[in-house]
């Protein structure tokens, strides 16, 4: 099928490039993110296959069906960006893959927790500065302390697997509890009670509207004084102000993001030469304890070479007609988007 890659990096190209030698697509790369100004760009393409950043709201929608949009071939995992209302009433098909390599954002979620642990990217800095003193670089050791662990789907087990062999004591909180984490050992619990025991916190649950802001003030003040948050999953879960605010008061001791709310127009872009806008983002620029990732909790060759597969080969079930898994349509996103933040 004739598709348009929109948000198109070197390794988009790259990727969906070699592994369509097997699927014979006419893949055209464009660099705009898909917006309002952008979507004509789609004009005359059956299949766009856009990626997190990139506007898929009812106005979008629009114009792409329009201009013969039918399918929506997301390469990435999250939906959280398009208006499924709206695709349902303009008759297009949105599909996703589900998974690429869990592994390598748990992977990522705890190379951030060791990091700040140890200070790693202090320690790195001051290394190269010829500056050999140890001062300020105390850590502890994750062997014996409690990881809370909200959402025990695909990458939030494969975390309490890694915890796990860390020695840490391991609570959880999912609405659906997940076998393999109890078997090893990780104790399901009410949301208070996992902020008020753990010593590192990290978030693998989807960003629906019960989880908006699940990080706030209120959460915070349920914490140890000095925990650590680690945010790999959406940014939207996380209260930002509120976040700095208990940086400040040292209520957090550690934080770790992969994501940030406002991070559309930010990550994935090279904006070294020009004057960062975003005051909330630059405070927390700020501060010592802070690590910050841009989105590239995905970004290992194993993912890549998956993401690119499975796009692919959704693009071919969607042209052949074939019963087809990676659909998102309302019915399944609704009971999980009813999910009320649980106390
Ligand atoms: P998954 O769907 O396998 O697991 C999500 C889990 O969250 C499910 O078990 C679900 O029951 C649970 N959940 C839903 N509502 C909850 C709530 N209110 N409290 C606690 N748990 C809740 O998803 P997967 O693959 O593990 O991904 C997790 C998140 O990671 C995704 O939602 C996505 O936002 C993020 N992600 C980040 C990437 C990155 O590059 N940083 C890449 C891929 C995913």
């Amino acid at each position: 099928m004739r598709v348009a890659v929109f948000s198109t990096k070197p390794y988009t190209s790259q990727f969906l490039s070699a592994a369509n030698k097997e699927f014979g697509h006419e893949l055209a790369f464009f660099e705009p993110r898909l917006t309002e100004q952008t979507a004509a760009l789609a004009g005359e393409f059956p299949v766009v296959c856009p990626f997190v950043h990139d506007v898929l709201n009812a106005a979008v929608l629009r114009l792409l069906q329009a201009g013969g949009v039918r399918l929506i071939a997301l390469r990435c995992a999250g939906f959280n960006h398009v208006d499924l209302s709206a695709t349902h009433q303009l008759g297009m098909t949105v599909m996703h893959v589900p998974a690429y390599s869990p592994y390598a954002v748990a992977e990522h979620t705890v190379g951030l927790m060791m990091a700040l642990n140890r200070k790693l990217h202090r320690a790195y800095n001051r290394v190269r500065d010829g500056n050999f003193d140890l001062d300020g670089l105390l850590g502890f050791d994750m062997h014996g302390c409690t990881a809370g662990i909200v959402g025990t789907g695909k990458i939030g087990a494969l975390v309490v697997r890694i915890l796990h062999g860390f020695g840490m004591k391991i609570l959880v909180h999912d609405p659906n509890q997940n076998p393999d984490v109890v078997a090893l050992g990780a104790k399901y619990v009410p949301l208070s009670e996992l902020y008020a025991e753990s010593d590192v916190i990290t978030l693998h649950c989807p960003l629906v509207p019960g989880t908006r802001h699940l990080i706030d003030a209120q959460a915070l003040a349920q914490m140890k004084d000095g925990v650590m948050l680690v945010n790999t999953s959406r940014g939207a879960l996380v209260d930002t102000q509120a976040v700095i605010d208990a940086l400040k008061s040292a209520k957090l001791g550690f934080m770790a993001l992969d994501v940030y709310e406002e991070e559309e127009g930010l990550f994935f872009e090279n904006l070294s030469g020009q004057v960062l806008r975003d005051d909330v983002f630059a405070r927390l620029l700020t501060f010592p304890n802070v690590i910050i990732t841009a989105h590239q909790g995905f970004f290992t060759r194993t993912a890549m070479e998956n993401i690119a597969r499975t796009t692919l080969q959704n693009i071919r079930d969607f042209e052949e007609g074939r019963a087809i898994t990676n659909v998102i349509t309302l019915e399944r996103v609704r009971p999980v988007a009813a999910a009320v933040k649980a106390p």
